[in-house]
């Protein structure tokens, strides 16, 4: 007889220790904790036709939206599609879903992956990268509402309801929800002290009212459970930003140092943190040292321009900022390449014109930034991500604005930004007057 994971999710396993090892995964991958790929790779080893395995392998790789390692997605797909002959129905739908996705089309993947989940609401790990997958495409609605729909199909008696609390928190947050957020998120974390995708969903919300102080004493209160994990850099890297709200630039140089600073085997997730902070340490003035020599040198070695327009944007700040102007070209052409090509918003609205935008800053035309980049802000939803990291394109506006004279524009973009910020302008007039 076939065993089910925890959730009561069908495997085509009768093998009790695979099924084990599928929970142990889940669980570790659910909190962000390291390190879900060791006991896969283990079971794998002793189980070569474990298809929910080799999904589940092929799923947290492409979670890291990271271009380096779609090769890697390949082969586990590879080797599910091997065993398929024994795979049930959830898994051959998973399977179909992951295919066009590690072939390059996130949207047919998600398209797949949204009726999996309809289908199989209590996947949790679908549900985990069906939700990771709308952060990537700036869909904050389903961010929450996707989630929505699953939450019917759990009880506050499930194991893995805490998690999908998490989650659900997090999306009401990105659409600006914020007291029902931080409620869901909070309880999230009483149900599971480790679920730092919670911990962070509070944090944001933090973030996005200017409540710096209860942000960082939630963030460090919360530390011992999240730090060292997957979440680690982006929750230290909200740390920084809620020290330099709060106009402590030396604080934010010294989190970069100790926690957001890349490494060799850092994720493209994990370079996106470091360029942001150091480019809103750069826009305040800062001076960072050579900082940023080293995370262009990681993004050269990602050499992966055109995989995601998030993390081009990204790189991009590095190449320009650390004067590597034969790379920023190369970033910008494929950019706009990829605009004239792609039927997509994110490279035509946002990636394309950003990546001139930001050449243009790094030259000193900061009047042609600002032209650049004000019709990007309408669109910026497109690039994936959080609302807290497309703020970095429009602290930029303002920025050249500021160094080519427009205060009208300075003025404007810093209002908006206010308003935006839950109704608490005085926190955001607070911040705009710090950067001037
Ligand atoms: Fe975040």
């Amino acid at each position: 007889m076939t065993l089910c994971d925890m959730h009561g999710t069908a495997l085509s396993t009768t093998r009790a220790a695979s099924a084990d090892a599928y929970d142990q995964a889940l669980a570790l991958f659910n909190s962000f904790r390291l390190d879900p790929m060791a006991v896969l790779g283990q079971v794998l080893a002793e189980d070569p036709t474990f298809v929910s395995g080799w999904l589940m392998q092929a799923g947290m790789v492409l979670g890291t939206y990271d271009g380096l390692l779609l090769g890697m997605a390949r082969e586990s797909l590879a080797a599910a599609e091997d065993c398929v002959g024994h795979a049930n129905a959830r898994e051959r739908s998973l399977l179909g879903a992951l295919r066009p996705w590690a072939d390059g089309d996130l949207r047919r993947g998600q398209a797949l992956l949204e009726r999996h989940v309809v289908d199989h609401p209590r996947d949790l790990f679908a549900l985990q990268l069906s939700h990771l997958s709308d952060l990537v495409l700036g869909q904050s609605e389903m961010l929450r509402d996707r989630i929505g729909r699953a939450l019917a199909h759990w009880s506050p008696a499930d194991p893995g309801y805490g998690y999908v609390l998490g989650m659900h928190a997090f999306g009401l947050e990105e659409c600006h929800e914020y007291a029902r957020a931080e409620a869901t998120g909070r309880r999230a974390v009483e149900l599971n002290p480790d679920d730092a995708w919670a911990v962070h969903a509070v944090a944001h919300v933090c973030e996005m009212q200017g409540r710096v102080a209860d942000g960082l004493e939630w963030l460090t209160a919360t530390e011992r459970d999240w730090d060292g994990n997957g979440l680690a850099v982006h929750n230290h890297w909200h740390m920084a930003l809620m020290h330099l709200s709060r106009g402590d630039e030396p604080a934010a140089l010294a989190l970069f140092d100790a926690a957001v600073t890349p490494k060799a085997e850092s994720l493209a997730m994990d370079l996106n943190d470091a360029s942001a902070l150091l480019w809103r340490l750069m826009l305040r003035g800062v001076d960072v040292g050579d900082r940023w020599t080293q995370v262009a040198a990681l993004w050269r070695a990602h050499a992966a321009w055109g995989a995601l327009a998030f993390s081009d944007v990204h790189a991009m700040l590095a190449m320009v900022a650390s004067g590597d102007r034969d790379a920023a070209a190369e970033g910008a052409a494929v950019a706009a390449a990829a605009a004239r090509s792609n039927e997509t918003p994110e490279w035509r609205l946002v990636a394309a014109p950003a990546c001139e935008a930001l050449q243009a800053f790094a030259r000193g035309r900061y009047a042609e930034c600002t032209q650049r980049l004000l019709p990007v802000l309408a669109y910026g939803r497109h690039l994936g991500g959080s609302h807290a990291q497309r703020d970095l394109l429009r602290l930029t506006a303002i920025e050249a604005a500021r160094r080519a004279g427009d205060d009208a524009i300075v003025r404007a973009l810093s209002e908006q930004r206010a308003v935006q910020k839950a109704g608490r302008p005085h926190a955001a007039r607070r911040e705009r007057h710090a950067i001037a």
